[in-house]
């Protein structure tokens, strides 16, 4: 039997100074708790997603959960760790062992917790998501430099398009009271090199890179036969993870195998093409990966994805709109959250609860979060089961 998401929290996303790892996943817990209406004595059990790698000291984090509720003691409770597709390590989880009849209701949550380090200090705590015998040293923005580098080399110079994508997921976020960043920069701002918008890793800007952030997100799960209790259930069309080679020197930097594959499994499971989606959210830890992205999930053939843009399709009343919240670009990537706060935001909008993010009539949405460059793939197609 599968499982559906019948609640949900979401705290704000951006630097939260009064607030700690274990507070943000406590606060984003009871909310989903309260949102679902479950008791937290009904949850058979915890899936965290956190990545840490040296965030926080807090190394051993899953039991930080029953801060929550007494009465989450004794719950079996794991966490998980794929990457900034950590919370969407931790769906999956949940959702299979609903699905393996090991667990009736489950409690998801995704966390992190960053601003508080220095600059520096953030990349090189994400940068052990990279192939260490090879890329040792290497920072995210750098490694996403390469993609970028190795994209213009083969298809010509796309900053225009990543400007683009900034200037887009910034407006976007306008509509998201939840985001970290609220404020319309601009295309102009995003396409220029400034003082105020410095080359960070060419050919990537300042603007290319999504932002360092704390926050937090949950989720309940349950077992689709308890529908009949909630006001309100989202359920999984298809869900497909995919995971490609670690090293970058195994892949090819100008195209998102493993992503492309985890999008014609998803599309398969569910009997669907990409036009049959209402909305995406989708990963843009930088807007290279949100333009290699467009030709992944098919919207454009290979080097076309600008297309995607110029032709308005994922602009804000576009045929399919990617990043409704503002994507990690502007909503904010605390990246264990991540997963998980896409999750919720496509579930708000497939009830009619994504306020003024709401695309009209959205039937059909897509969540594709991503670990690493293109590494660990997770692509899930959700839809209501029951509308509120
Ligand atoms: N996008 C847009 N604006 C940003 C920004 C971003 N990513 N990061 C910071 N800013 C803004 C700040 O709000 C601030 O604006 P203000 O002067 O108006 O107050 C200004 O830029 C400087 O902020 P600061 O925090 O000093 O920037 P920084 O140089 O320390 O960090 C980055 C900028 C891009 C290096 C940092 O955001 C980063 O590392 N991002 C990538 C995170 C990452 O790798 N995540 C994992 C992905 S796989």
């Amino acid at each position: 039997m599968d499982a559906s998401i019948v609640g949900w929290g979401h705290t704000r996303f951006g630097r939260l100074e009064g607030e700690t790892l274990e507070s943000l996943i406590v606060g984003a817990a009871r909310e989903a708790l309260a949102d679902a209406g479950i008791a937290a004595a009904q949850v058979d059990g915890i899936w965290l997603g956190n990545f840490n790698a040296g965030l926080v000291p807090d190394g051993f984090a899953a039991s930080l959960a029953l801060q929550a509720d007494d009465d989450l003691r004794f719950k079996p409770a794991t966490r998980c760790e794929n990457a900034c597709a950590s919370g969407s390590a931790a769906i999956f989880a949940a959702r299979n062992a609903i699905r393996a009849g090991e667990a009736r209701v489950a409690l998801v949550i995704g966390a992190e917790k960053m601003t508080h380090l220095a600059t520096a200090e953030v990349a090189e705590a994400l940068g052990h998501a990279g192939y260490a015998a090879q890329e040792a040293g290497l920072t995210f923005p750098a490694i996403f430099g390469r993609f970028a580098a190795a994209y213009f080399q083969k298809w010509g110079d796309r900053s225009a398009a990543l400007a683009q994508i900034a200037a887009k997921n910034h407006r976007n976020a306008l509509s998201n009271p939840l985001a970290q960043m609220r404020k319309d920069v601009g295309f102009a701002f995003c396409n220029t090199v400034s003082d105020k918008n410095p080359i960070v890793a060419a050919p990537l800007r300042l603007t290319d890179c999504s932002l360092v952030s704390d926050g937090a997100a949950a989720l309940v799960l349950v077992a689709d036969d308890m529908l009949g209790d909630f006001r309100r259930a989202v359920g999984f069309r298809a869900a497909a993870q995919v995971n490609d080679f670690l090293p970058m020197s195994r892949r090819d930097l100008t195209a998102f195998e493993g992503p492309a594959q985890a999008f014609r499994r998803a599309y398969a499971q569910a009997g669907i093409t990409v036009h049959d989606l209402d909305f995406a959210e989708v990963h843009d830890c930088f807007t290279i990966a949100e333009l290699m992205l467009y030709e992944a999930m098919g919207l454009a053939p290979p080097g076309q994805g600008a297309r995607a843009l110029d032709e308005g399709w994922v602009l804000k009343g576009g045929a399919l709109p990617v990043n409704l919240s503002g994507g990690l670009k502007a909503k904010g990537h605390p990246v264990g959250a991540t997963g998980v706060s896409m999750h919720v935001i496509a579930a708000r909008q497939l009830v009619g609860e994504a306020g003024d993010m709401q695309r009209q009539d959205a039937a059909l949405g897509c969540v594709f979060n991503m670990g690493g460059s293109g590494v660990a793939n997770y692509c899930s197609i959700l839809e209501a089961r029951k509308a509120g």
